[in-house]
């Protein structure tokens, strides 16, 4: 008889009274992640948190920024790998990586979300034998071009603790024949973050800043390679977006990658102005939280943007043709109106036009999950000495 697809791996266990998890974060997306993993660990006995940034993000605005408003500890190893294409800078992340491994010994590598260094440390983690945690496990977008596909299956594939925000990712692990033990549906600890900073977000002056009244403009984010790297593509979307900028005022901090290629193709008029469109620097944690939360709509091609404005309650447009995060979409915050000007302005006058909108938040993000995740990994790794 064949085996199961996938038994369970006797995960590697040594009698200790205090486990080790090595965190890894990388790029942006990934520290307001591991904020409240680092905390809930701090807070626990039992649990040493170690923390890896990769450096796959270096930049102030991108990264360092965000350590100091999230309160995240200062990392224990920086393995400045920065900028280069996909294989390289993989494959560099791969080679710092491993001796730190190698030197801490840990019970379990921590990795979140779906950038190079999720994959790249997973896999160094995993041909060593260390059990690996996959926080934001099971989300599917079924485009594999989208490199951030690739990285979320394989990490998947190759991790022991499989820590799910939201039911279609619970669905997309069985479909794949993960053992049901290492299924974790914890919720999202992105919303944990959002949920202890609201607060503080209201104080951010970004809206005097910018000269923008609550609701009366739209935030946008844009740098998926589909959509910015692509010229044809970038010019029917921004297309689009002046149109709507006619409208409303849009609001615009750009992402590196983005800006770049907007010098590049040519967008910005002499006095370094997009039409209607007022493009900022990337901005930190609390004054984008602030921006989203008070626009009357929000149009990205980010992934975790369209899970924050669930819970904000702002009206979300996906610029994408699929989204791995389909419980934004069943709830009623999110519509993916993929690159087509017509769809995104059709879609961008029926929000104008609604008189209410209703949108529950998805089960289990109330702020608990790094907890969760913290029971989870205590249980599975803890031996009593
Ligand atoms: C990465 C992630 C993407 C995530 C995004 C959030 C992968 C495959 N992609 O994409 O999933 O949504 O981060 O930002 O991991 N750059 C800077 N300063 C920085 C970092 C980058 O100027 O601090 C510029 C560099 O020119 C670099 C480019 O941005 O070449 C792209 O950076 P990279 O980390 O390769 O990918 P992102 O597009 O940021």
């Amino acid at each position: 008889m064949h085996p199961k697809p996938d038994e369970p791996q006797e995960v590697r266990v040594t009698a200790r009274d205090t486990i080790t998890v090595l965190n890894v974060v990388g790029a942006r997306p990934n520290f307001m992640k591991i904020a409240p993993l680092a905390r809930a660990f701090q807070r626990r006995e039992g649990i040493r948190g170690l923390l890896v940034h990769t450096g796959q993000h270096y930049d102030e605005r991108m990264s360092h920024l965000f350590f100091e408003q999230l309160g995240i500890p200062r990392p224990d190893v920086n393995l400045e790998v920065g900028s280069a294409s996909h294989a390289v800078q993989t494959a560099e992340i791969m080679k710092r990586f491993e001796p730190v491994v190698l030197q801490q010994q840990p019970d379990v590598v921590l990795v979140v979300g779906d950038v190079n260094s999720t994959i790249a440390c997973a896999l160094v983690a995993a041909k060593l034998h260390v059990p690996v945690a996959h926080v934001e496990a099971g989300l599917r977008s079924f485009d594999r071009r989208m490199p951030e596909e690739i990285n979320r299956v394989l990490t998947d594939a190759i991790s022991d603790f499989l820590f799910v925000t939201e039911a279609s990712g619970v669905a997309n692990l069985r479909h794949e024949g993960v053992a049901e033990e290492k299924i974790h549906f914890v919720g999202n600890v992105m919303i944990d973050t959002l949920l202890s900073n609201l607060e503080k977000a209201r104080a951010s002056t970004v809206l005097d800043d910018l000269g923008l009244e609550p609701r009366g403009y739209a935030a946008m984010t844009l740098h998926r390679p589909s959509n910015v790297d692509d010229r044809e593509t970038f010019d029917r979307v921004f297309g689009a977006i002046r149109t709507i900028a006619d409208d409303l005022p849009v609001v615009f901090p750009a992402h590196p990658r983005t800006r770049k290629n907007m010098e590049a193709f040519g967008y910005f008029d002499r006095g370094g102005r997009l039409g209607g469109v007022r493009v900022t620097e990337p901005l930190g944690y609390l004054d984008f939280l602030r921006l989203m939360a008070e626009a009357r709509l929000v149009l990205t091609d980010s992934g975790g943007i369209q899970e924050e404005t669930t819970i904000l309650k702002v009206p979300c447009l996906t610029l994408r043709a699929s989204t791995e995060r389909p419980v934004t979409v069943d709830v009623g915050c999110n519509q993916i109106v993929g690159t087509d000007p017509e769809r995104i302005l059709s879609a961008f006058r029926q929000v104008m036009q609604a008189e209410t909108f209703e949108c529950p938040a998805p089960e289990k993000w109330d702020g608990r999950a790094a907890e969760r995740i913290a029971d989870v990994l205590v249980a599975g790794l803890y031996v009593e000495p």
